[in-house]
């Protein structure tokens, strides 16, 4: 298949766009600009269009996808016996990187679900995914526009090097802002239950929903007697095609581990001094936010130290950091080092 480039940064801004809202009309799969990841689009009410994002992804079908709207009036064409603490939320996170699990509109192609009777839901900030949609006139379900398995895209170059040839177009922008993709909330559970940390962060839930569970898998493996909330968390995710491993302690530590390991390349912070081996500085350690927007380059960019193991610095785990973290433990196969 050949695959469309629709470049907006080639000053073509209306026409690509509406070619990307016939195209996704007529159920087709577009790779769409986000503010958090890149993400593969499809008509949520077109089963086959649906099924074919999961081929060009290799995608496991039980792993859900999220339904994207360009306001808050089309929620009802996703989403059932919508709850009131959705509208407060809303009002305070969307547009945005918010995503939450609402009970399913009959209406949404099967595959999207997984056979779940809930549907995850999210308004987006970036200007471009809005107009798409609203021009398409249908809720999207898209998913990071990756290979399955690999790290998210947040530039156009990832998109096109991951899904060339495997999908109908692209529309290419701006590198995605967050860099990491959203927060996921399930409203139907009882207490509501963090699934994906994001840049919408705990303790801003916290101050909405003082009950707020944070689910296991968060910070955790899960082990195979457990049942996964968000059947994402349960498969390999984010890993470059090096051994990454993440190291947690002060920047003396982990200096002088780092120096002593084989074969090591450093994934670290700008105030990290000392460190004799290759170094990839993905922000400061004061700065979660940076941290964010880096990450997934960087572990693509891990894919040429063929034979070396990547040893990054543990981030911290508040704010947006937890989000950092969440991606990080899961790109090392929950291998941590505590020095
Ligand atoms: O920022 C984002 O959310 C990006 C952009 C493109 O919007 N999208 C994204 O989609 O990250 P994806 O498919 O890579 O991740 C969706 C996550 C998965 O972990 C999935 O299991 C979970 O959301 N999810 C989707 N529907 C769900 C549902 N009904 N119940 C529980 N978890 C769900
Ligand atoms: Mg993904």
């Amino acid at each position: 298949m050949k695959t469309e480039v629709l470049d907006l940064r080639k000053g073509k801004e209306g026409p690509s766009i509406s070619r990307a809202a016939e195209l996704l009309k007529d159920g087709k799969v577009v790779a769409i600009p986000t503010e958090t990841v890149y993400g593969l689009a499809a008509s949520a009410y077109d089963d086959e269009a649906i099924k074919n994002i999961f081929i060009a992804k290799g995608r496991p079908q039980d792993n859900p996808l999220i339904v994207h709207i360009s306001d808050l009036d089309m929620l009802k064409m996703v989403a059932n016996n919508v709850p009131n603490l959705a509208y407060t939320l809303a009002e305070k996170f969307w547009p945005g990187p918010f995503t939450m699990v609402l009970e399913k509109n009959d209406d949404i192609a099967k595959s999207v679900t997984g056979g779940l009777s809930t549907v995850a839901v999210r308004l987006p900030a970036n200007e471009i995914a809005r107009e798409v949609i609203s021009k398409a006139g249908l809720p999207l379900a898209a998913p990071s526009a990756n290979i399955s398995g690999k790290p998210s895209p947040v530039s156009a170059e990832h998109v096109i090097a991951d899904l060339s040839g495997k999908i109908d177009a692209v529309l290419c922008s701006a590198d995605s802002s967050v860099g990491v993709e959203s927060t996921v909330l399930s409203l139907c559970s009882n207490p509501p239950r963090l699934l994906r940390p994001g840049a919408v962060t705990a303790e801003q839930l916290l101050e909405i929903i003082p009950d707020l569970v944070v689910d296991k898998a968060v910070l955790e493996g899960l082990s195979e007697n457990d049942t996964a909330a968000s059947p994402g968390m349960k498969y390999k995710h984010y890993s470059p095609e090096i051994e990454v491993v993440l190291v947690d302690g002060d920047s003396k530590k982990y200096a002088e581990f780092v120096n002593n390991a084989d074969n090591a390349v450093a994934v670290c912070f700008s105030e990290d001094s000392g460190i004799n081996v290759k170094k990839y500085v993905y922000g400061s350690k004061f700065d979660e936010a940076t941290q964010a927007k880096n990450i997934f380059g960087i572990l693509r960019q891990l894919n040429n130290e063929k034979g070396k193991t990547a040893y990054v610095h543990a981030p911290s785990k508040t704010g947006i950091g937890l989000a950092v973290y969440n991606r990080l433990i899961r790109a090392a196969a929950f291998k941590v080092i505590n020095l």
